[in-house]
């Protein structure tokens, strides 16, 4: 048994204990995903399953991420009444039961035969948002009618901008909440197991929100994936700035980035600041939100690590950055460390009611 494979069943016996298990009505029981995970491998299509469980080249973010997930911790307080706890939220004025939505993921017809729809009542009775894919198997609208709850809508912008525009303004029309623009896929990364299971879309399926456009079916490739020629082929490598400009111009949905990775001046904070209608994530955020030494409702934070961690990691511009650096060097934390510090403080700090930071452009 390889290390990864010891860490799933530590970890599947950890998260298994007091928990009771979920039952499908598709007949079959699941404790945690893993569990749902392992299940499908043995259900459902190789090519399928290879599609929505693996990653790029040599999976290494992949990894990463899921390591990187696990080394989150709430410091939890002990001894304050928890009898009554309460995880709910409101994102972008919707009141949801926990600061946890649903990511958008494409093509849920392979998997289950009402696709989309089925996620969008699953999103539902979970009281949170579902960010709907662009490039679902249902059409944005049949999503939409699926459950009386608000959702997002994920998207991808066409090569073609009429087409983008069609579907800005039927997501407009359907009611969707807001718009979550994708911006970590200007390129589709080189997915090995994809180009080795020649993957692309059964008969009968196809990408639905795009018929109406004739771009709903995947190419024909002589090998290789189909699905990273369609990405290639269509969806535009060039978004800038000035594409989520033109797209506030034409939506009067909130729009939210997708995939911001690198914090700082250049990256995410210069162009958003005092944007009138767009978020950051709060994933993505690039000041500490103790920096201010306030939790979210309303107490002082007063550990020492959570103030450290705000001298440390609040208000990287060009000269904060420099701030950053030399008080993380003066106490032997890098950076990171710190800026991560300073992020499990603010979980910390919010008590029972965990509300994710939003920075000051905000606005909806
Ligand atoms: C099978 C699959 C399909 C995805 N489809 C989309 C998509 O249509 N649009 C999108 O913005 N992100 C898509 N993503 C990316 C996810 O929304 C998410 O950003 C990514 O999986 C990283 O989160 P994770 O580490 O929790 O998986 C997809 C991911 C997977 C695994």
């Amino acid at each position: 048994m390889n290390p990864g494979e010891t860490d799933r069943l530590i970890h599947r016996r950890a998260t298994n204990k007091g928990r009771q298990s979920i039952a499908t009505d598709m007949g079959f029981e699941f404790t945690n995903l893993l569990e749902l995970e392992d299940m499908a491998r043995t259900k459902i299509p190789r090519a399928t399953f290879d599609y929505i469980a693996g990653g790029a080249e040599d999976e290494v973010t992949l990894r990463r991420n899921r390591e990187a997930f696990g080394r989150w911790a709430l410091r939890p307080r002990v001894l304050r009444d928890v009898s009554k706890r309460d995880t709910k939220t409101v994102l972008l004025g919707e009141r949801v039961s926990m600061p946890v939505c649903v990511a958008p993921t494409s093509f849920h017809a392979l998997v289950h035969p009402e696709g989309e729809v089925a996620t969008a009542r699953g999103a539902a009775a979970a009281e949170t948002i579902l960010i709907a894919s662009t490039i679902s198997t249902k059409p944005l609208e049949e999503v939409a009618a699926a459950a009386d709850a608000p959702r997002w809508f994920q998207l991808y912008v066409y090569r073609d901008r009429a087409v983008t525009e069609e579907l800005v303004a039927r997501a407009v029309k359907a009611g969707y909440k807001a718009l979550c623009l994708t911006a970590d896929t200007p390129v589709l990364g080189r997915r090995e197991r994809d180009e080795r299971n020649a993957f692309t879309l059964p008969p009968g399926f196809g990408i639905a929100n795009l018929k109406g456009a004739g771009l709903d079916e995947m190419p024909a490739v002589e090998h290789g994936s189909a699905f990273a020629k369609y990405v290639t082929d269509l969806l535009d490598p060039s978004l800038t700035w000035d594409d989520v400009e033109w797209l506030k111009s034409i939506s009067p949905l909130p729009l939210v980035i997708k995939g911001i990775m690198t914090p700082g001046p250049r990256g995410s904070s210069s162009r958003t600041t005092g944007a009138a209608n767009s978020i950051r994530p709060w994933g993505a955020s690039t000041r500490c939100p103790t920096s201010s030494r306030r939790c979210a409702d309303g107490s002082k934070s007063t550990s020492t690590a959570e103030s450290d961690a705000a001298r440390m990691c609040s208000r990287p511009s060009p000269s904060g950055r420099k701030r950053s650096s030399s008080a993380a060097r003066s106490s032997g934390v890098s950076p990171w460390e710190a800026r991560r510090e300073c992020e499990r403080s603010w979980i910390s700090c919010t008590r029972n009611s965990i509300r994710p930071w939003r920075s000051p452009a905000v606005r909806t």
